[in-house]
């Protein structure tokens, strides 16, 4: 599987760094293509950097660790995204971070699918924090994450690159049902951020 990161920050990073210590090729990219090569640079061998274009073409799988707000933008200059498969990690908060800038009827899943045509969007990792990417910083924990899709074969996918993290991939339905796991992503943040719990939490659905 050829997987591509669009972004360098927090998520991107992190991803690449995970991804990569599992053997993974990874291509990152970004809008400034030299931090993408010197981040590249720095994870290693298999991980290598330049520009988002490039980056999209190479891979099958393209995790987007970029704010919801710039994610059209990037795909419309992005080149030819018919049966990529589109990883939306977004919680579409407001600057803040306090606030959902969309939901209830639609979700950033679903404006992303609307944005690109011929893709598969899957919404995954939304409720995990930078942070606990990294199967070392669980301190032994299973973590979830809840994947939403319609594509059964990009689900799959996803599904093998979160176990490869050590994730337990819980199925979320369609992905229409990222309306509801987008405001549980911004309930993650106000607890990790606004209630003092920290960034090292994460929400489980526990069968009883
Ligand atoms: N951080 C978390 O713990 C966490 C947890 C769950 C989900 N998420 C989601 O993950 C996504 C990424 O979050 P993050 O924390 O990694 O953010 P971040 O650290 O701010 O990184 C964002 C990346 O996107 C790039 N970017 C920003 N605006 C852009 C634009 N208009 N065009 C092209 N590139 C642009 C940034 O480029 P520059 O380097 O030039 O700034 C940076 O590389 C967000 O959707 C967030 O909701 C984050």
């Amino acid at each position: 599987m050829k997987v591509a990161i669009i972004g360098t920050g927090n998520m991107g990073s992190g991803f690449a760094r995970a991804f990569a210590s599992q053997g993974i090729d990874i291509v990152l990219g970004h809008r400034d293509p030299a931090k993408a090569a010197a981040l590249a640079a720095e994870l290693g061998p298999n991980v290598e950097g330049g520009g988002i274009a490039a980056a999209v073409k190479f891979a099958d799988v393209v995790l987007l660790a970029l704010p919801y707000q710039a994610v059209a933008s990037v795909l419309s200059e992005a080149g030819d995204l018919r049966g990529k498969i589109l990883i939306d990690i977004s919680n579409p908060a407001t600057a803040d971070y306090k606030e959902l800038l969309l939901g209830h009827t639609t979700s950033a899943a679903e404006e992303i699918q609307k944005a690109a045509d011929g893709a598969s969007v899957v919404k995954a990792f939304n409720t995990i924090f930078a942070g606990l990417i990294s199967p070392e910083t669980r301190a032994g924990k299973a973590l979830q994450t809840f994947i939403a899709g319609d594509d059964a074969s990009a689900i799959a996918k996803v599904r093998e690159l979160a176990e490869k993290l050590s994730f337990e991939p819980i199925n979320a339905g369609p992905l229409s049902n990222s309306r509801f796991l987008e405001p549980i992503g911004e309930m993650n943040i106000h607890f990790g951020f606004f209630l003092g719990m920290g960034a090292t939490v994460a929400p489980a659905w526990v069968r009883v």
